[in-house]
């Protein structure tokens, strides 16, 4: 009988994710085994599997997002906050299908047809993305174009650079670990997050376009599963690197996270308003501006 397939990627100096095909997964410290020998210091060179594969992709997440604030992590949704998660999405969208392309040029350059073919695919499914979240904020009242072409949330910032250097490199494979980590946390999103911030909207607006698409009711599951299933069916040394990448991305992420989330809704209104340069079109004591809670979670 065939041996179950064993995955496992270092993703910093100490630390290994270890996947069985079975569905176990564990991180291993590279001093914790008994007369200090490792059997996870030479890196993996065996085929994948979906149940390994998936383990280690969202071991990296889950890895990378250990050290953002519990209290942050699934924050109740404002207005202002989600009017910053919009113009984070927007700015997370508008150039990936042009990266992606660009990435898809060098594999094919490189003689790896298969892997500008999936990156081709993703290009065209990202496009138009960057519209929705335009298109939500229009329905929120908002000039959507102006609004984004003055203002990038900070916490944001990092996350398109990364993925802009990603994208140019001469082995542009870790673009897949960026998008991974980008869609799996959208794909978390449940039907009721998104009634939540409905809840929130002006009555009438349809305002959740973006969300939706990017939610467990959108594509982004489908998009989540062709990659774990193409990841799985990568070289070792691929998946490594796409691996490491996806944690390198959850852990900028979770960072942004801490830094947009620590704001409160005045500093958050206040930069939102600077960057339109007049207040915003709600009435004073309306939910906008009632008190000081926590903003929404950016969206991916
Ligand atoms: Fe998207
Ligand atoms: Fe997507």
């Amino acid at each position: 009988m065939a041996q179950p397939i064993t995955e496992w990627v270092n993703v910093t100096s100490d630390i290994s994710i270890v996947a069985r095909e079975s569905g176990e997964v564990w991180f291993h410290a590279a001093g914790g085994t008994k007369e200090g020998i490792n059997p996870f210091a030479t890196p993996m060179t065996g085929v994948g599997a979906m149940g390994s594969t998936i383990r280690l992709l969202d071991g990296a997440i889950n890895l990378g997002f250990a050290g953002i604030e519990k209290r942050l992590a699934r924050p109740d949704p404002t207005v202002v906050g989600y009017v910053v998660a919009l113009v984070a999405a927007y700015h997370t969208s508008v150039d990936t299908p042009r990266n992606l392309q660009r990435a898809a040029s060098r594999f094919n350059e490189l003689g790896r047809p298969e892997v500008a073919a999936y990156l081709e695919e993703r290009a065209r499914e990202e496009t138009g993305h960057d519209r929705l979240a335009l298109k939500d904020l229009r329905a929120l009242g908002l000039p959507g174009e102006r609004l984004v072409a003055n203002f990038i949330p900070e916490g944001i910032k990092p996350l398109c650079k990364r993925f802009d250097d990603l994208c140019v490199q001469d082995y542009p494979i870790g673009c897949i670990g960026y998008s991974y980590c980008l869609e799996r946390i959208a794909a978390l999103k449940q039907e009721a997050d998104i009634e939540k911030v409905q809840a929130l909207c002006p009555d009438g607006a349809d305002a959740t376009r973006f969300l939706r698409s990017h939610s467990s009711l959108g594509s982004e599951v489908t998009h989540v599963e062709e990659t774990i299933a193409f990841v799985a069916s990568l070289p070792a040394s691929d998946r490594i690197k796409i691996v490491q990448e996806t944690y390198e991305s959850a852990l900028i992420m979770a960072a942004g996270y801490n830094r947009e989330l620590l704001k409160s809704e005045a500093e958050m209104l206040e930069e939102v308003q600077q960057a339109l340069g007049e207040p915003l079109p709600y009435r004073p004591g309306s939910y906008l501006l009632r008190g000081e809670k926590r903003g929404a979670r950016p969206a991916a």
